[in-house]
Parts: C-alpha cells; structure tokens; sequence
C-alpha cells in the first residue's frame, strides 16, 4: 500500500512539473521526425511535397514550407494553423457581430486571426505574404524600406532573426525547443511566438479559446516620449510601420508633448487614470479580448483585470489588429469600415467616454 502511494505521489508530481515545463506544446511536435522532415527529399525517386510549388528541398530537411504545416483547421490540441483550405475558418462564431472573441459556438481562429482572407484575393484585410498572395514591390505603411517580397520570417518577415535573410534559418532551434516559461527574449525560442527580441506570456492555445482570465499577454512599456521601445509587440510592428509607432516632429504619435492631442493614435501609452477610456472592462475592469492591452511587467503574470496597477493597460497595435488577417479591411479586430449601419463599434470598448 505503502508504495503505490508512493506512486501515486511520484506520477501526480512528473504531471505537474510535465504541465510546469509544456516543452513543445502540441502532440504533432512529439510526433516522428518524419513527419515533419525528409533525409533526401525524395521518395521512390520523386521529390516529398504536396503540390508542384512545394517540392523544392528546404533548409533544415524540411518536408513542407511554413504555411504547408500551418494549414488547416483548428481543434484542441492541434498545432497552430493560420490558414484553411476547407474555405473560410469561423471568425465571429455564431455571434456574427465582428467580434472575434473566441466565446462564440464555432469560433476556430487564433489570436493572430487568418491569412485566409488575403488568400482569397482580399488584398487589404491582412499581410500578403508570399506563397499566399501576390507580392508587388511595396512600401508598408508609415514605414521606409520597400519590400519585393513579405515573407513569414527572416530579413522580410516578422517571425524569427531579422538579421538572417533565410527564413527558416532566421528560427532555427526555435520549433524542439519552443518555450513558455521564460520568455527572455534572448533567443528566438524564448522570444514571444518566435518574434525575436520580443517578450510576452503565451496562451497555451493561442487563444482558441479567450477570456478575461485566459489570454495572451502582451507586452507594453507606458512611455512618456515618443521614443522607440524594444521588447513591445508595437515595437515588432515598428520594425516595418516605424513611424506609427514613434519619430521626432509629427513623425510618430504625439507633436511636442506625448499628450493629447495625438498626431497619430497613440500606442505603447498607459491608460491608467485617464478618463476618456475609465470604463474600460466595465465596473470591474476586466481584461476585455475585443481590444485587448498590454503591460509592462510580466512578473504579474497574465491579466485578469486592469487599472489594478500602473502600467497595466496600454494601448498597443493589437488592441485594434490582428497580425495575419481578418475578414475586416486593415486586418481590424472587428468592422470598423460598416459601422454604424451595420459592423461593430470596437473603438467604443476603450473609448467609454464616447458611448
Ligand atoms: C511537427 C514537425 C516536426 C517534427 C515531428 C520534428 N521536427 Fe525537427 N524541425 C521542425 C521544424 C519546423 C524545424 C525548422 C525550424 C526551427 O528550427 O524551428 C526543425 C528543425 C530541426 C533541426 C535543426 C534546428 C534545431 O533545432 O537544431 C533538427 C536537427 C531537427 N529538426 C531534428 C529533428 C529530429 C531528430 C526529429 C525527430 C525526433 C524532429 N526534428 C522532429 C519540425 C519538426
Ligand atoms: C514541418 C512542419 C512545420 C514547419 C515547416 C513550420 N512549422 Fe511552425 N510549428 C509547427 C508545429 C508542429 C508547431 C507547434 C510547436 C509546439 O508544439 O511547441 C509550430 C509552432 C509555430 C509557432 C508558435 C510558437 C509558439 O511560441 O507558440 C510559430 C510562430 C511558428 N511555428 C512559425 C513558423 C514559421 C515562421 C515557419 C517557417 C519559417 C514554420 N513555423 C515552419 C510545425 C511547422
Ligand atoms: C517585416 C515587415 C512588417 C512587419 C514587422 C509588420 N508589417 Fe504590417 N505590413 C507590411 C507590408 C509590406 C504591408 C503592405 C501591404 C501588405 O503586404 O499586406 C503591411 C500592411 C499592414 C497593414 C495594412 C493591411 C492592408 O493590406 O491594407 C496593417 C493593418 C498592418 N500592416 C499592421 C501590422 C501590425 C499590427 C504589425 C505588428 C503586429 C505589423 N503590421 C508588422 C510589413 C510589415
Ligand atoms: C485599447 C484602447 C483603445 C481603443 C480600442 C481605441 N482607442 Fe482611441 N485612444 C485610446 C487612448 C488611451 C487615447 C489617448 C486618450 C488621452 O490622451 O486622453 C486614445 C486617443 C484617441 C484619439 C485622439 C484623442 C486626442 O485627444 O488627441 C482619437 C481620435 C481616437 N483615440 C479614436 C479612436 C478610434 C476611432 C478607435 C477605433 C478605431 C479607437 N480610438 C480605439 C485608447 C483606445
Ligand atoms: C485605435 C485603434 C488602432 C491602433 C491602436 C492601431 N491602428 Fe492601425 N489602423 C486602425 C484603423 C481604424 C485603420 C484604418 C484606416 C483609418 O481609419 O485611418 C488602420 C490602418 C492601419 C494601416 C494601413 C494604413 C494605410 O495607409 O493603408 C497600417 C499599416 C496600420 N494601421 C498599422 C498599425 C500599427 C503598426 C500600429 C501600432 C504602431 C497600429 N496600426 C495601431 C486602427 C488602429
């Protein structure tokens, strides 16, 4: 008797430090090296790959290219798709409001939303990254460098090493050894979502399902010059949009004091004790997944609810957008462009004072 307790004790205490440690996540990354690489890239003689496009031989030994794996459905558990090929994925549930909260029935988008759209020819309700949509030589938005190609990683892509043009080697070592326990943003595996340099609190379900109390959080800094940070999710965005983010002058936010009024919506901005936005997350302040907000101190852990202390609700570019796409122009959170005849009023969630 004495043992199996004893058992007992040992198995409960691997399962929790198992669950402590949640290296990788998904069943798939635990799944045999073949189904993920491929020695010579051939099989009886034929190149591996699903289609033409994909069987050129990939760095790493790949067997597929990022949006080869990443396609598909999601359901618990599975690993984080960002684009469908069984048509488009289910956004607003069945709440069909704009919302994209994640509470409604059907709901199977992540936090970052869904290339999908921009697939389909939408050209502006998301990043058109190669591979999914036509590339034409553009410059982004508030930015400088003009780009022939956008792709998901490397020199012309938001995941991974800027610094390293391949985009595959830019996240190299990031997939076996995929952290959420410390995220220190020192390498690109402990770097929030393998946005290198970048820090955060990672859902384990990157956010199929999303609540006040489950959520990504992201990381802020409440500035008080229109200066650039380096850790924030908006500074990740700064690399490409720099002047939507900050700049001397009437390049960035603010003009010549970081008050209102604003030259350009303010971003990595504090919203405690300001009282255009007071009633954000209602009487009790809840996190609220329509627009969410940063913080700027990761050791308080994910929040549940805000204006607890300073610097934990700051407005960030994913307060009102998605990273990949969504069925709304500007990739908006929510249809910004049909309100008020129809769409939804998400600008209103922080802006209390203009309800
Ligand atoms: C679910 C898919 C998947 C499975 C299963 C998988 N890998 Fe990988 N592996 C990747 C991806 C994606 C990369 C490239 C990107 C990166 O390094 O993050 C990679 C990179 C690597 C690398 C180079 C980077 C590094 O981390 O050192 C090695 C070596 C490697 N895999 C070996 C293996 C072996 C051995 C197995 C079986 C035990 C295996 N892989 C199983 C997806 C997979
Ligand atoms: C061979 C299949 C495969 C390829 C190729 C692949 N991935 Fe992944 N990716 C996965 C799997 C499986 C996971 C889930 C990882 C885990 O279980 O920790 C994942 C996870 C991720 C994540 C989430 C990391 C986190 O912190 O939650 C990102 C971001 C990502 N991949 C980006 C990329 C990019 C960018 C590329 C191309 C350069 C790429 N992947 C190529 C299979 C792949
Ligand atoms: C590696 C460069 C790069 C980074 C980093 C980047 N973007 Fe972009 N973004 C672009 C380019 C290039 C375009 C031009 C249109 C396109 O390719 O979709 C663009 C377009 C956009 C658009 C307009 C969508 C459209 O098609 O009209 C929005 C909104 C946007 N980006 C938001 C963001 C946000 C939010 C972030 C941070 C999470 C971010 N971007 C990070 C390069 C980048
Ligand atoms: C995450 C919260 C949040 C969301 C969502 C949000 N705002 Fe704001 N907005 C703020 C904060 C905070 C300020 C700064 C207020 C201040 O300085 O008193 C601001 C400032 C502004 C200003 C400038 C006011 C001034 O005094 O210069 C305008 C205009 C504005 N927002 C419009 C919008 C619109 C339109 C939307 C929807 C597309 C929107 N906001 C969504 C938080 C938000
Ligand atoms: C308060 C909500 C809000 C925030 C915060 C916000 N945006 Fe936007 N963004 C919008 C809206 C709404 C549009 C659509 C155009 C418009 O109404 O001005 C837009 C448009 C854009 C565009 C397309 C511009 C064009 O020329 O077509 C880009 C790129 C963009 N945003 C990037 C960013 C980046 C990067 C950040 C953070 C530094 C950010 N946004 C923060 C609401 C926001």
């Amino acid at each position: 008797m004495r043992y199996e307790k004893l058992w007992i004790i040992l198995g409960l205490a691997s399962v929790a430090a198992w669950g402590g440690q949640a290296w990788p996540f998904t069943a798939a990354m635990k799944s045999s090296c073949a189904n993920c690489h491929t020695m010579h890239n051939s099989q009886g003689g034929s190149p591996v790959g699903g289609n033409a496009s994909l069987t050129d031989a990939k760095p790493a030994l790949l067997n597929n290219s990022c949006y080869g794996c990443h396609t598909g459905d999601n359901t618990t558990g599975s690993m984080p798709y960002v684009m469908s090929l069984s048509g488009a994925p289910n956004y607003d549930g069945s709440a069909g409001a704009g919302l994209g909260t994640g509470t409604e029935t059907g709901h199977n988008t992540l936090a970052g939303g869904s290339f999908y759209w921009v697939s389909q020819g939408q050209d502006n309700t998301g990043h058109n990254v190669e591979g999914l949509a036509t590339q034409t030589t553009r410059t982004p938005p508030g930015g400088s460098t003009s780009f022939t190609t956008l792709t998901c990683a490397g020199a012309t892509g938001c995941h991974g090493n800027p610094a390293i043009a391949n985009g595959v080697m830019s996240i190299q070592g990031g997939h076996h050894n995929n952290n959420i326990t410390t995220l220190d943003g020192l390498t690109v595996a402990s770097s929030y979502r393998f946005l290198s340099g970048i820090v955060g609190i990672e859902d384990d379900d990157w956010e199929l399902t999303v609540s006040s109390t489950d959520h990504n959080q992201y990381k802020g800094t409440a500035r008080t010059g229109d200066v650039d940070t380096t850790d924030t999710i908006s500074h990740l965005c700064a690399r490409c949009h720099g002047t939507f983010h900050n700049g001397s002058g009437t390049d960035g936010v603010a003009d010549a004091t970081f008050a209102s009024p604003w030259v350009r919506h303010p971003v990595d901005l504090d919203m405690n004790g300001l009282s255009e936005v007071a009633g954000y997350g209602g009487v009790n302040h809840d996190y609220d997944v329509t627009a969410p907000v940063a913080s700027d101190d990761m050791t308080q852990g994910t929040q549940a609810t805000v204006f607890d202390n300073a610097n934990d609700a700051i407005v960030m570019c994913l307060s009102c957008h998605r990273a990949h796409g969504s069925p709304y122009p500007f990739s908006l959170r929510w249809d910004y462009a049909s309100w008020p005849a129809g769409g939804y009023y998400g600008c209103g969630r922080c802006h209390t004072n203009k309800n």
